[in-house]
């Protein structure tokens, strides 16, 4: 028989792991109606922008004036940072919740923030204290935990090493990404389980790039190890500018409408998210081919 929760949390990461990706500069004010029409929608978790050098990557420049204006406040809001620097620019909103990212992988690591894993894990676990102690919702992602583009495949081993750092620092949500999306359902299903049985405590969130179209796949697989939170990117746009080979997120409204059909409660509106889609759409490179997108436009049944 097959075990599935009632209910899934989708953690709506468009705005920051979708738009990081574009080609060219999203408009600010768009940026933000994109995120209102998601709030819209009934996320109740988002991540809406990151504190990075802005020379890394440009796209994300304008993320103090998303951090500042970006509205309703009672749902949990991340911004993703990589460094002190970054957590001290977060101390200057009203924000309460925030995502740590790092890599298994040095080689990933060293490419996506310039810095050892070592470095990161020792330059941040002194403010991660603080930022828990200050009653911070302290979310890590945890990347290249599956494979990573320049080492290849990571062992299970290490992923429950570098999660279990950041569980005697205290903190609330690990996030565990397939970077380039070259996880498979056997080895997605694997490792939350070995996850789900050593933090107990700890939301774990899976987070899949569908580079592969195993996204769909992955989260059922998931689901079956226990996993109800789900990081997904409206659209199906996202990759890291550092990681090649990496493409959008598994799209939100795919993963919606999956387990919609499944009987699962997620209590996000469809039609609302096509409405952020075609918000956005105008403003970027790319074309939405997610299912669900495709088979709305066409009128087709849904
Ligand atoms: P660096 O060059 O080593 O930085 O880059 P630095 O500490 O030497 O400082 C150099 C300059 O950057 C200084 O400014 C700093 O103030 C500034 P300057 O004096 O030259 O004018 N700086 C910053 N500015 C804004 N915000 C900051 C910040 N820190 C330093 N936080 C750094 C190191 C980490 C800054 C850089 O490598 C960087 O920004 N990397 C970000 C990469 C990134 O955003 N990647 C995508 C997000 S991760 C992801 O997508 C994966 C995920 O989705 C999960 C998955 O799918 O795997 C989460
Ligand atoms: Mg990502």
């Amino acid at each position: 028989m097959m075990i599935l929760p009632e209910k899934v949390t989708i953690i709506e990461v468009g705005p920051r792991d979708g738009l990081q990706n574009e080609n060219d500069f999203v408009p600010t004010e768009k940026k933000l109606d994109f995120i209102r029409e998601l709030q819209k929608a009934g996320f109740q978790e988002m991540e809406i922008t990151s504190f990075v050098s802005p020379k890394w990557v440009p796209q994300m420049a304008d993320s103090f004036h998303i951090a500042t204006n970006c509205g309703s406040t009672n749902i949990r809001n991340f911004i993703l940072v990589p460094n002190k620097r970054g957590i001290d620019q977060l101390l200057q909103t009203n924000i309460k919740a925030v995502a740590i990212f790092v890599g298994v992988s040095d080689s990933f690591n060293k490419k996506n923030i310039n810095r050892s894993l070592k470095e990161s894990l020792q330059q941040l676990a002194k403010p991660v204290q603080e930022l828990k102690d200050s009653g911070f919702f302290v979310r890590v992602c945890i990347s290249t935990a599956f494979y990573c583009p320049y080492e290849g495949k990571i062992s299970e081993e290490r992923v429950i090493d570098l999660c279990n750092q950041f569980v005697q620092l205290g903190v609330d949500e690990l996030s565990i990404a397939d970077t380039i999306g070259m996880a498979s359902p056997l080895e997605a299903y694997s490792l939350f389980t070995k996850l789900k049985a050593t933090f107990p405590e700890i939301f774990i969130t899976a987070h899949f790039h569908d580079t592969r179209k195993m996204g769909l796949a992955n989260i059922f697989a998931s689901l079956q190890a226990g996993v109800d939170r789900f990081d997904c990117s409206t659209g199906g746009l996202g990759g890291c500018p550092f990681a090649p080979g990496a493409s959008g997120n598994v799209a939100t409204e795919d993963v919606v409408y999956m387990l919609g059909r499944l009987g699962i409660q997620t209590g996000i509106n469809l039609n609302q998210l096509v409405k952020a889609i075609d918000v956005i759409q105008p403003h970027i490179s790319r074309k939405i081919d997610s299912a669900y997108y495709q088979a709305y436009k066409k009128s087709l049944p849904v």
